[in-house]
């Protein structure tokens, strides 16, 4: 019934999403631990009066685009908006890449865009990441291919490549596109954004997920060249965003103050996590994200997961990547809690180390 590369790829794997009413303390996928805008609430409860519902959306989520071109300074013509930032990459990699098409990124990274490029049947170029989250430029550059991603802010590292190396790489491409994921970017020292009105072949993504507090709304946006927008929108579902969503996008991105009010408070509390997580022996890079990676080098952490999740908190384990752990920034006493649950566990790892040589 299906084609063979659909019976033969892995599905996406998200992380856990509790049932309603487990309580659970939620580390594991990086939401924001504090609510979003009140004027979101009121705004979404303004677009569902009367018979809102009963009629489709605007197409082109004009009120949401609106107030992202006010609110980044670019025009109309270089946005579009998704049902998350996923959809705009599922629409990303169906525009651009048919079965063979090369696609390249670092690895490791955003593991859905391997899943894309299998629906797609096209072709991955993933050249490793350098010992400190370098990007490895030459064979990124080397693979010719016809999209290349970079996920910036990198998860699950939180490394942050600086603006001028995507330029240098944007440039090298020569042409080819270049998108730069930027679902972390709010809270990040820096961001690319304005290299898509400079370099026609570069395309930022954000999401409204992570630090506008909204990833169960579904929003996010695309910025690039009006042409690359338009070829976009020829495989956007006709109403991608429903009348609430498009409602709430346009509230909060109105009142981004609220939102850098938060990213500021998450800040403080990745610096002080990090501080512990290292004085406990952890090897934590530093992030520019909603979550620090702590590590183990050598040792399978995956029990370390486990035994948070019995103790009431939820942390991202990746197969692939078996000697790390993905902490997502909760809130002060969300992460005491964490902390409470994780010095049992980590203490026998982190001696096991210093008296000697670890099996992994
Ligand atoms: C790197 C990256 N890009 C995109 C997304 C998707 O975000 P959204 O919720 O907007 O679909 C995520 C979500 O975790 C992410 O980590």
């Amino acid at each position: 019934m299906f084609r063979k590369a659909i019976h033969e790829m892995a599905p996406y794997v998200p992380g856990e999403q509790p049932r309603p009413g487990r309580r659970l303390i939620k580390l594991n996928t990086n939401e924001n631990p504090y609510p979003p805008s009140p004027q979101v609430r009121r705004a979404v409860a303004r677009a569902a009066r009367g018979q809102a519902l009963r009629l489709y959306p605007a197409p082109q989520a004009d009120d949401f685009i609106t107030a992202a071109a006010r609110r980044y300074g670019l025009s109309r013509r270089m946005i579009l908006a998704g049902n998350g930032s996923d959809e705009l990459l599922a629409m990303l990699f169906r525009a651009t890449l048919g079965p063979g098409d090369r696609v390249a990124w670092a690895t490791p990274t955003y593991s859905l865009y391997g899943t894309l490029a299998a629906v797609q049947e096209a072709r991955v170029i993933a050249p490793p990441l350098g010992s400190n989250f370098e990007l490895p430029l030459e064979e990124l550059v080397r693979a010719r291919a016809r999209l290349t991603i970079v996920c910036n802010p990198n998860s699950p590292s939180g490394a942050l490549t600086p603006r001028h190396i995507l330029a240098r790489l944007a440039r090298l491409l020569d042409g080819r596109l270049l998108a730069v994921d930027e679902a972390y970017a709010d809270f990040a020292e820096e961001t690319a954004l304005g290299l898509v009105r400079r370099l026609p072949n570069v395309l930022v993504l954000r999401s409204l997920s992570k630090s506008y507090s909204l990833a169960g709304m579904r929003l996010g946006l695309c910025f690039a060249h009006p042409e690359i927008i338009e070829q976009l929108g020829k495989v956007k579902d006709s109403y991608n965003l429903s009348r609430l969503a498009i409602a709430a996008g346009a509230a909060a991105l109105e009142d981004s103050a609220w939102m850098l009010r938060n990213v500021e408070r998450v800040k403080r509390t990745r610096a002080a996590a990090t501080r512990r997580l290292l004085k406990m022996g952890f090897a934590v890079p530093p992030s520019s994200a909603n979550f620090v990676l702590a590590r183990m080098p050598g040792r399978d952490l995956g029990p370390l997961a486990a035994g948070l999740r019995r103790r009431g908190v939820l942390v991202r384990h990746f197969r692939a990547w078996p000697d790390a752990l993905r902490i997502s920034i909760g809130t002060p006493a969300d992460m005491a809690a964490l902390f409470k649950a994780l010095a049992p566990l980590a203490a026998p790892l982190t001696t096991s180390r210093r008296n000697g040589p670890v099996r992994s």
